[in-house]
């Protein structure tokens, strides 16, 4: 399946060291990594990743969070059947005190203002998502191996 959904390690989760962890859970589960990047993203790319979230009343701290540079954040594209769906399920709840044990969010927070990751919410957001974060040509990779 060509599925694809975009999945971030937030500043948080990088600063915790859970990178490979979380990146180690895709793998192991039989998804494929075609997209893969460091970066502090600007004000701009956060802005319209959370566009939907403008009107919150916690937007501008969690814009202020991603963008602020203390820690990066590593973007990744994943492929595989129902990616976008199971890649929540592997996340867990956004609020991490709603999310179950052997979910990342439910192994390693608490806090829904760091809940280490993030994930597509629909087969719209990850369109938009992955052309945001990976816009550039060849920034995500067709590859198959036998
Ligand atoms: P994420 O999956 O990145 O999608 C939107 C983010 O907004 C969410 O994870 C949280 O980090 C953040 N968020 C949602 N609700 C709240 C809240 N009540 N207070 C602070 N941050 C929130």
């Amino acid at each position: 399946s060509k599925e694809r959904t975009f999945i971030a390690v937030k500043p948080d989760g990088v600063q915790r060291g859970l990178v490979s962890d979380i990146i180690g859970r895709f793998e192991k589960r039989g998804y494929k990594l075609v997209g893969l990047k460091l970066l502090v993203p600007s004000k701009a790319l956060a802005n319209e990743h959370y566009a939907d979230l403008s009107s919150k009343p916690f937007f501008k701290g969690l814009v202020d969070y991603m963008t602020n540079g203390k820690a990066p954040v590593v973007g990744m594209v994943w492929e595989g059947p129902s990616v976008i769906k199971q890649g929540r399920v592997m996340l867990g709840a956004t609020d991490p005190k709603a999310a179950g044990p052997g979910t990342i969010r439910g192994d390693y927070c608490l806090s829904i203002g760091r809940n280490i990751c993030h994930g597509s919410d629909s087969a719209e957001s990850a369109e938009k998502e992955i052309g945001l974060w990976f816009g550039g040509k060849g920034e995500v990779v067709d590859w198959t191996s036998n």
